[in-house]
């Protein structure tokens, strides 16, 4: 398992090129099987979790080409309709086949997602909405079942304890542009990555409106045809390099990416005195002068991204101030904490909040990544730590961040890539 060292103090500066988003790009890949004609996706990152979803696409008989390192040809003549628990197991976002499935096959057999280390990963909100489309499913023996959904057109609900579901908007939708007759989803998610998903649907002939608002019309459709499409930059990816920026005090510009997408994070940085400037595709930021640390929530967009958390509680550890950090998406989200308190961040924990207490530096320390948006944080504490940092268990990272080593060291960073086997 490959290791990542850091040797921390250096100032981050220059332009990161961002990748396609990684969850935009999962479940556009899943829509892919909607229709039996080939699409095309582009812009596509070279992750780990997508080359998990290519191999989930073959598994189920779909045609999967790499004209490129970041294009993907789907082609879903054939299609059978059983992904196994030794594929789902390796990546939650599996469970966006359900809908793809369930509209084109009007059966499937999917093994029920793991729950993973940012606590349980119910996917009940997924079931209670392919379900009022008439899908049937069942859970049997670990897997979601039907073997004769008959799907029509329905006002469908998807607000949860914790918000809407992201995928699960996205289960709804796709399963949504087959089903005779017009479907509303009230309680949407309205994260960039359900529009992106909703734009390329309609590539392909579905006809939705209202995607990136809570409330989505779908008109269904008799089939789809096949499509190019590029996904959008990865907003969180652009996040985590900005907090990199703020954290060393230097500057970056993140490109392409699309500002409004980073709303909550950029307004966070400018709150707390960091100076942040956009132009059409581009984000910059530089330290100069105070900056303060400030509390912030997370929650459904546009509230502030659960999956930048991590990394902003990493800056808030070296900010002068308290930061009061509560996460209201996921319930157990602060496994970061204990390593960063390692490296001696002062963080108090009372339940879903964290308490941050800025101090003058951190000290570099061996320490284990556990989820992929924790290992991102403990990346950034070692860029700004005196000493050395030894991140272990990095296929945490590679995840959902394409070379980020690479890219780290391009902007500056003393990081090296321990290959072990
Ligand atoms: C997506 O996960 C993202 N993953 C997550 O990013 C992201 O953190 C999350 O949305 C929230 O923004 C992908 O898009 C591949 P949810 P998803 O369903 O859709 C509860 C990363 O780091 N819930 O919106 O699985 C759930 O427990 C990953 O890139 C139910 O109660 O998340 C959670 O508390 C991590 N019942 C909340 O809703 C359900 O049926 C939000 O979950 C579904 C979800």
């Amino acid at each position: 398992m490959d290791r990542i060292v850091i040797e921390g103090g250096t100032p981050l500066r220059g332009e990161v090129k961002i990748s396609g988003s990684k969850n935009s790009v999962l479940p556009v890949l899943a829509a892919a099987l909607l229709t039996e004609e080939p699409c095309v996706i582009r812009r596509v990152p070279d992750l780990s979790d997508v080359r998990f979803m290519l191999d989930l696409l073959r598994h189920l008989g779909a045609e999967v080409e790499r004209p490129d390192t970041h294009s993907v040809r789907v082609c879903a003549r054939r299609l059978t309709e059983t992904a196994p628990y030794d594929l789902v197991r390796k990546m939650r976002a599996s469970v966006c086949l359900l809908g793809p499935l369930v509209a084109r096959l009007r059966r499937c057999r999917v093994s029920m997602p793991g729950g993973c280390v940012i606590g349980p990963r119910p996917i009940d909100l997924h079931l209670k909405g392919l379900n009022a489309l008439g899908a049937r499913l069942a859970v049997e023996e670990g897997y979601v079942v039907t073997h004769d959904a008959a799907l029509e057109g329905a006002v469908i609900s998807l607000a949860g304890r914790h918000g809407s579901t992201v995928l699960g908007t996205g289960n709804v939708l796709m399963a949504a542009t087959l089903a005779p007759g017009r479907t509303t989803i009230e309680h949407a998610a309205c994260e960039p990555e359900v529009e992106d998903l909703a734009r390329f649907l309609n590539a392909l002939g579905a006809r939705i409106t209202g995607a990136g608002t809570p409330l989505i019309t779908v008109e269904g459709v008799e089939r789809l045809h096949g499509a190019e499409f590029e996904v959008i930059p990865d907003r969180i990816e652009a996040a985590t390099f900005l907090i990199a920026g703020a954290l060393t005090g230097g500057e970056i510009a993140v490109q392409p990416i699309v500002p409004a997408h980073l709303l909550p994070v950029t307004a966070l940085l400018r709150d707390a005195g960091f100076w942040v400037t956009e132009d059409s595709d581009r984000v910059t930021l530089r330290r100069e002068g105070a900056t303060a640390a400030r509390d912030f929530a997370t929650g459904p967009f546009p509230a502030f991204p659960t999956d930048a958390q991590a990394q902003m509680m990493a800056l808030m550890c070296v900010t002068p101030g308290t930061s009061v950090i509560t996460e209201r998406v996921f319930s157990d989200r602060f496994m970061h904490a204990a390593e960063l308190q390692r490296m001696g961040a002062q963080i108090e924990m009372e339940g879903a909040t964290a308490i941050v207490k800025g101090v003058e530096g951190l000290s570099g320390a061996p320490v284990m990544a556990s989820d992929l948006r924790a290992s991102a944080a403990l990346v950034l504490a070692g860029l700004v730590a005196r000493g050395q940092t030894d991140i272990r268990r990095v296929y945490h990272i590679d995840r959902g961040y394409e070379r980020i080593d690479e890219k780290l060291r391009a902007l500056g960073a003393r990081i090296e890539r321990i290959r072990e086997a």
